[in-house]
């Protein structure tokens, strides 16, 4: 899973005039998650703004920062109007729980004491903490939205206790703009993490300062915390044949779940065999290839393919003098089946 980043459409607590033209943005990059707050923009814009998001195919989040309770009520009612996927922030939680029920809104209120504009978090880790227990025990609140970066203390400290106290996803929220940060949220065990300013501004470390780079970068890093990236790199199969010679000794290319990509060299007849649950593609990349079943032959040419389903008795010939086979099958797969012979190969080697 990892955690989310949530890209709001904000700078300093505000929704910015331009969030559109963002929006756009970020959809383009692939930014699945995406918010806006209840102050800097008319609600009838907002509501536009979320039907984009949603038609991109991403999820909604309103975070409101307004702090008097009728500004709150009021902002949690446009969100039912507007139909968010996620309310965050607000700290009325009596008086929003019911304007949400039944809604289908998540709802993600902030634990602490909330001052200012933009909102600073007040409190010792305790007294946090203590809220982060008592908003989490409610029916209907679905997690909590932490401004840990805006808090005076141990950012890291708050963070982690935050998270241990409940089992309820909990977002960072505010100041967040630099891959130590992003690295130290995922290390927290939150959810997810938001970033407005940062991004906006052209502020969180990239290549450029554009939009596109920023979101590029976070979303980079993000990968890069959570572990969802790996040294993927293009095979030649060309090259990959060219480094072995021994016939009928298949080389694991390659691994999808819990099935091998092999290459294998062909010469003149191999054994007769079945597979007792595996099924095998054979792939013929260069020569010519005839497969043998008990019914009948079959001839293949290079970029043909024959998927033999388990049970069924083959025995594969090559017709040419160099004859090379891509086979994909389940790891398990022994080359020979049932027949175990002087070619049965049990350790396979890499290519
Ligand atoms: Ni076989």
């Amino acid at each position: 899973m990892g955690i989310r980043f949530i890209f709001m459409l904000t700078r300093n607590d505000k929704t910015v005039e331009s969030a559109e033209v963002h929006l756009e943005t970020a959809l383009a990059e692939g930014v699945h998650h995406i918010g806006f707050k209840d102050i800097g923009l008319p609600f009838a814009r907002l509501k536009k703004l979320n039907d984009a998001i949603k038609a991109g195919g991403a999820t909604s989040y309103l975070e409101v920062v307004s702090l008097d309770k009728e500004s709150e009520i009021a902002s949690a009612k446009a969100a039912v109007d507007i139909g968010v996927d996620v309310l965050l922030g607000g700290t009325h939680v009596d008086a929003v729980l019911p304007i949400l029920r039944a809604t289908g809104i998540e709802y993600f209120p902030f634990p602490g004491k909330i001052s200012g504009h933009p909102s600073v978090l007040d409190g010792s880790v305790e007294e946090i903490v203590s809220s982060a227990k008592d908003l989490t025990s409610r029916d209907g609140v679905h997690g909590l939205d932490l401004l840990a970066y805006r808090s005076p203390g141990d950012v890291e400290a708050l963070m982690a206790a935050v998270c241990a106290a409940t089992d309820k996803p909990v977002i960072m929220a505010g100041s967040i703009d630099n891959r130590d940060r992003v690295a130290d949220v995922q290390k927290s065990g939150a959810a997810g993490f938001t970033v407005g300013t940062a991004a906006l501004d052209g502020d969180y470390p990239a290549q450029a300062g554009d939009l596109s780079f920023q979101l590029q970068a976070i979303m980079k890093d993000v990968a890069e915390v959570n572990n969802h990236v790996s040294n993927v790199v293009v095979k030649n199969l060309d090259a990959a044949f060219a480094k072995f010679d021994e016939p009928w000794s298949p080389r694991v290319a390659g691994r999808i779940n819990t099935m091998l990509l092999k290459l294998v060299k062909l010469e003149g007849a191999f054994t007769w065999h079945y597979h007792t649950i595996e099924d095998e593609l054979f792939l013929v990349h260069r020569g010519k290839m005839l497969m043998k079943f008990r019914d009948r032959d079959e001839v293949l040419n290079p970029g043909e393919f024959i998927i033999v389903p388990h049970g069924v008795e083959h025995c594969p010939v090559a017709l040419s003098d160099i004859c090379e086979v891509l086979l994909l099958e389940p790891e398990t797969t022994l080359n020979t089946g049932n027949a175990t012979d002087q070619r049965t190969v049990r350790e396979l080697k890499q290519v």
